[in-house]
């Protein structure tokens, strides 16, 4: 109990720590940067997959989980399968997936180029390997509305796999989603997707340890007036999701209904928060390396700027290091293949004071060897919480670093 108390006081310390910010700042000492870089991504750790969806039309609905599954390595739980999610005010006009033998931000020595696997152009009506998706579907008690394929404007439903019309501006509230273009085999606990709601049209999200996502966009301010009927108003972002949480459910009135809360994964990559810093970008990692509370996450102590009268360029990169590379730069190119040096190039283009950078906390906990539940497991379980994590977990690594 003692190592508990002192584990978490020690967690307490080092947040009021990280709250002060070195270099020139605001009174809450958050400042603006053109690159948010977090390091030692991945962890071992677990989550429950959905197992079943009951009586889903009626209002009696429930949703089981099933046993903990274990992930672990660089990236991890992000180095699974991700869906790629829009919430207006917002204008996409490219976005393309990559992926990479072995990439190493700041190295082009141990770093090989990338290869484009997914892209989409709003002026050509080019959609290579994407396919969009939108909440128009039956509604839920549990579930909320089903995935439908998106018509060319991203928001009502289409019969078919349709392109997202050039400019087409989503605005406060509304979402589209893009995936992959392989199709999931049919729902099941042991199938290649999981368990996932029946009648949707259910598509892979993007794999690999090693990825990247870009995008050209633009996010103009809301013309809408403001009113308590929004959730989101005025609150543009791009995401990341384990493509099994919108598959079953992405706001789910029963947390059993998706993965989402036992930690599966999340990443913000251009988030905003809130209206009182509606032109400020955030980046923001839910998944349980080194918190406790998913919902807050663990956010960068820092922002990129929204530009709410020009088109933005930047993404995110993944690299084989365990490095998560936010940034924002008109010289990102949506070429076929980018080589490592260009996009290192880009990387070197930035000076410290333009770079905010996180150290994710290192977990230490292992996946059992055999099939059979593991101790570390089941004690995880009996401590009713996260407790445990904290145990294996190594504090002198929660130190941002600011290179001022
Ligand atoms: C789309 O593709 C065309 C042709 O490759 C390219 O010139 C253009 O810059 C791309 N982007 C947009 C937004 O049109
Ligand atoms: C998926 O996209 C790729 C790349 O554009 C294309 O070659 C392939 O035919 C598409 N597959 C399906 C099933 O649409
Ligand atoms: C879906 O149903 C739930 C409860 O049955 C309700 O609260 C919610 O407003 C509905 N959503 C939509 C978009 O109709
Ligand atoms: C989107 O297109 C559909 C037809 O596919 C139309 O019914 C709907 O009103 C459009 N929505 C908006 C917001 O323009
Ligand atoms: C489409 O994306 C999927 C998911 O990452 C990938 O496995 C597949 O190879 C891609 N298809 C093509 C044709 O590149
Ligand atoms: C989710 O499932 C777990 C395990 O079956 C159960 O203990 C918990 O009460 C369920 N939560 C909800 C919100 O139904
Ligand atoms: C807005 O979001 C930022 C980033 O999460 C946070 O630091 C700030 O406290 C929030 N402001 C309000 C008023 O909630
Ligand atoms: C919109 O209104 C909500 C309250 O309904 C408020 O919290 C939010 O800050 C407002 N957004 C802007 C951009 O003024
Ligand atoms: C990026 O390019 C857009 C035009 O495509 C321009 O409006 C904007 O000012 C540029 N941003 C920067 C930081 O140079
Ligand atoms: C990688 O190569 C690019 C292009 O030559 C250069 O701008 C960058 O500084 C190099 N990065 C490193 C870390 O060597």
């Amino acid at each position: 109990m003692f190592l508990v108390s002192f584990i978490i006081l020690a967690f307490g310390l080092c947040n009021v720590a990280l709250g002060q910010n070195g270099g020139s700042s605001s009174n809450n000492g958050v400042q603006a940067f053109e690159m948010i870089e977090f390091s030692n991504v991945g962890f071992a750790g677990t989550y429950t997959p959905v197992k079943s969806l009951k009586n889903i039309d009626d209002s009696d609905c429930t949703c089981e989980v099933d046993d903990k599954v274990w992930f672990s390595g660089t990236n991890a739980p992000i180095s699974d399968e991700v869906s790629v999610h829009f919430r207006g005010p917002l204008i996409l006009h490219q976005f393309a997936y990559y992926v990479s033998s072995s990439f190493t931000a700041d190295n082009n020595r141990t770093s090989s180029d990338w290869t484009r696997l997914a892209y989409y152009n709003a002026t050509t009506q080019t959609a290579d390997n994407v396919t969009f998706l939108t909440k128009a579907g039956d509604n839920s008690t549990c579930l909320g509305k089903a995935l439908t394929y998106a018509s060319s404007n991203g928001t009502s439903e289409a019969s078919d796999a349709t392109v997202l019309a050039e400019g087409t501006l989503i605005t406060s509230d509304e979402e589209y989603v893009i995936f992959s273009n392989v199709s999931c085999p049919s729902s099941g606990t042991s199938k290649g997707c999981g368990v996932y709601r029946k009648g949707i049209p259910a598509f892979y999200g993007y794999t690999g340890v090693t990825k990247m996502f870009l995008f050209e966009f633009e996010m103009p301010t809301e013309t809408q007036d403001n009113s308590t009927s929004f959730d989101y108003y005025d609150l543009p972002a791009i995401w990341l999701l384990n493509a099994k949480i919108p598959r079953t459910s992405q706001y789910p009135s029963n947390s059993n209904c998706s993965c989402w809360a036992s930690g599966c994964g999340e990443f913000d990559i251009f988030e905003v928060m809130n209206g009182t810093e509606k032109n400020h970008l955030y980046s923001t990692f839910h998944t349980f390396q080194g918190i406790e509370d998913l919902g807050t996450g663990i956010q960068a102590d820092g922002y990129i700027s929204r530009s709410t009268d020009s088109v933005m360029r930047g993404g995110v990169i993944f690299d084989s290091n365990g490095d998560t590379v936010v940034f924002m730069s008109n010289d990102t190119v949506f070429d076929s293949t980018i080589d490592a040096d260009t996009l290192n190039g880009i990387l070197a283009s930035y000076s410290t004071n333009e770079i905010v950078s996180t150290r994710l906390e290192t977990i230490s906990a292992t996946a059992p060897s055999t099939t059979s539940k593991s101790n570390a497991a089941s004690l995880f379980e009996n401590t009713g919480g996260f407790l445990w994590y904290y145990i294996f977990t190594f504090f002198t690594s929660a130190a941002h670093i600011f290179l001022f």
